[in-house]
């Protein structure tokens, strides 16, 4: 295999174009076989679900080429359950689990050359969507939807890597609310981000540190992934809350935690907090652990980081999981799937 000729340690986290894409659709009461193609576009019903009401999900994992040259997915089939939540909460059609793994290798497979070389810090990024393609004009689930799946190379989400960022508190825009549809992952929430995101970049703050929407005092998440604090004493601390996603990047520290003796607890985390905590961090699919270098709420600002050198907790963590990831440490817990090449 002659691999993609791209500058993998530069890669930015974006869309490249690679050789194929698997689409699956459901029609008559059941999904297609699924078809590979190296068509980029959907040709679609004017009057689309997706397009109108938002009838659409998607999902975030990654591959990795480990130290051994084994080409392995990190704990896919979470991916595929909560994708699985997703379609339900919004009405879609569900693809079923091995449907969903299954597609993921198939593409993988046909996109072998564009998997990163080990050691160069880029991962292949999946892309599954499910998106309504039936048409309707009443507000009503579609009878017609698209199942697929596309890949692209990407380095890290937050341009400057595994280095210190600047979160604000909003207070103002809310992201999701109390038994709304925060807690999937389904477009409409990142559209709602927006407008949060881009006032707080304009600033000169790398991302925002929603509170949650009814009480404004506690807080949710950032835009694209989950936040996680260190108390003076060592514990990790993340919020718990019914308007933000269930990171899977966040259970997999949650359990790094426990094992490095750092006791930690997934509560409500009041505001105040951030100014006690001694290194913070967002995590997810394409955040990884980024650290967080300052918060700022209003006036104040709690400073967690020496310039440009990560906290000592999210050095330890984003070692410790990107080293499972890698093959670089024992898999104890069968997060990591070895992709066959026949399937
Ligand atoms: N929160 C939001 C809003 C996200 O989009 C993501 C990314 O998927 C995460 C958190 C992190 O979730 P995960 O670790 O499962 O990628
Ligand atoms: C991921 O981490 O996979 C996500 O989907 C986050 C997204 C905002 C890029």
């Amino acid at each position: 295999m002659q691999r993609a000729d791209l500058d993998w340690e530069n890669l930015d986290f974006g869309y490249r174009k690679t050789d194929w894409n698997i689409r699956h659709t459901w029609r008559d009461g059941r999904w297609s076989a699924g078809e590979l193609t190296a068509e980029e576009h959907i040709p679609m019903h004017m009057a689309a679900t997706c397009l109108h009401y938002g009838q659409e999900c998607f999902e975030g994992l990654k591959v990795f080429e480990q130290r051994s040259g084994d080409v392995v997915v990190f704990r896919i089939e979470a991916n595929a359950r909560r994708m699985i939540r997703s379609c339900q909460k919004i009405f879609m059609q569900p693809p079923p689990e091995e449907m969903f793994i299954e597609a993921v290798y198939k593409v993988v497979n046909a996109n072998r050359r564009f998997v990163p070389p080990y050691g160069t810090g880029a991962s292949l990024y999946i892309r599954p969507l499910v998106i309504g393609t039936g048409p309707q004009v009443g507000v009503k689930p579609a009878e017609e939807y698209m199942f697929m799946v596309f890949v692209t190379p990407v380095g890290p989400y937050f341009k400057t890597g595994f280095k210190p960022v600047k979160l604000v508190v909003e207070d103002e825009y809310d992201r999701a609310a109390p038994n709304g549809v925060g807690d999937v992952k389904v477009g409409g929430n990142y559209a709602a981000g927006l407008r949060a995101s881009l006032r707080a970049k304009a600033a000169g703050f790398t991302e925002v540190l929603y509170l949650d929407a009814k009480h404004k005092r506690y807080l949710d998440e950032s835009g694209p992934a989950n936040f996680f604090g260190i108390t003076k004493d060592g514990r990790y601390v993340t919020p718990h809350s019914e308007s933000i996603l269930p990171s899977i990047t966040n259970k997999s520290l949650f359990t790094l935690a426990e094992e490095l003796g750092m006791n930690p607890e997934r509560r409500p985390v009041d505001v105040e907090e951030v100014f006690g905590f001694q290194d913070a961090g967002c995590c997810g699919t394409a955040a990884v652990i980024t650290p967080v270098g300052s918060i700022t709420w209003g006036e104040r600002q709690a400073v967690y980081c020496d310039g440009d050198v990560p906290g000592e907790f999210c050095t330890r963590l984003y070692k410790k999981l990107t080293g499972i990831q890698l093959g670089e440490e024992p898999d104890t817990r069968g997060w990591i799937r070895s992709i066959p090449t026949e399937n």
